[in-house]
């Protein structure tokens, strides 16, 4: 049924026998989903850019949302975030001390200094993927631009270690808290990375702490997405009761957040949204 899982079924069994996590059937991409989550990523990347080139300070989060839900109808593709279990808008939009899920409002206007998380999701021909950037308004705080920094390179650093066959996913969550906590940041544990490609979330769920030798092994097929949400402060969250989806830092000290959809290859993975 599933001919990329029928190819590898066996060398996974002898994962299983010495008592390793191994990814399920569903977990394992064929050639043709991989190159619809692809194209689907190619339109996810072009929005990101397009916010990028329009950003500002003095544009409300709700203009974001607008750009993003036009420039995605008029691409053919649908903004998976409208109505997800009664998500009310395109784009999660995230400012300074909110974590992610932010809600784009008309009332919320971006100042100078301000650091955004704007994460979009895109749906084309049934195929999802999920990436998110950090935009810096004009001119924001050294401790501001070194957040959003060494956020994007626990990402990096993250990516730049898979190997497949040999990675596991505790070694994501480790290689990631390691240089927040080097940095003096901490991690939020109660989101992470998840499966991707035929739904918005799948199966597995990859948090960014972790140990290395531990969790699902990493092999070829797979698609899911890594995000770390690092604080600046302490790794302690709560979620606006009004509105129900916004996290926001405890302390309301900054928080950063970058997203990429991958895909193991033969020889380490595949970035889909760059
Ligand atoms: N894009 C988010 C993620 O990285 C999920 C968006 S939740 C929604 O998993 F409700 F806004 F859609
Ligand atoms: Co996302
Ligand atoms: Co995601």
């Amino acid at each position: 049924m599933n001919v990329a899982y029928d190819k590898i079924k066996d060398r996974l069994l002898e994962y299983k026998k010495k008592n390793i996590i191994v990814p399920t059937p569903k977990m394992i991409k064929t050639k043709e989903q991989i190159e619809g989550i692809r194209t689907a990523g190619v339109i996810n990347t072009a929005i990101l850019d397009m916010v990028g080139s329009k950003i500002k300070a003095g544009m409300s989060t709700d203009e974001i949302n607008t750009l993003v839900h036009n420039f995605t109808i008029e691409h053919g593709a649908i903004p998976a975030p409208l109505n997800y279990e009664g998500f009310p808008k395109s784009v999660c939009v995230s400012v300074n001390d909110a974590v992610c899920h932010g809600i784009p409002s008309k009332r919320e206007i971006l100042k100078n200094g301000d650091i955004v998380n704007v994460d979009v999701t895109t749906i084309y021909n049934g195929y999802f993927a999920d990436a998110s950037r950090m935009y810096i308004i004009g001119e924001a705080k050294p401790n501001a631009i070194k957040l959003v920094n060494v956020t994007k390179e626990c990402l990096e650093l993250a990516l730049k270690a898979i190997k497949p066959w040999e990675t596991r996913l505790g070694d994501i969550g480790e290689i990631i808290s390691a240089h927040a906590h080097k940095n003096g940041y901490t991690v939020v544990r109660e989101i992470g990375g998840h499966g991707v490609g035929l739904a918005m979330h799948e199966d597995p769920y990859v948090a960014h702490i972790g140990k290395k030798g531990t969790g699902m092994l990493l092999v070829p097929g797979m698609v899911f997405t890594i995000e770390p949400m690092i604080n600046e402060g302490g790794r302690s969250i709560f979620q606006d009761s009004r509105n129900g989806w916004t996290i926001y830092t405890m302390d309301g000290k900054l928080s950063a957040q970058w997203e990429h959809t991958i895909v193991i290859t033969e020889d380490g993975c595949e970035i889909l949204t760059h």
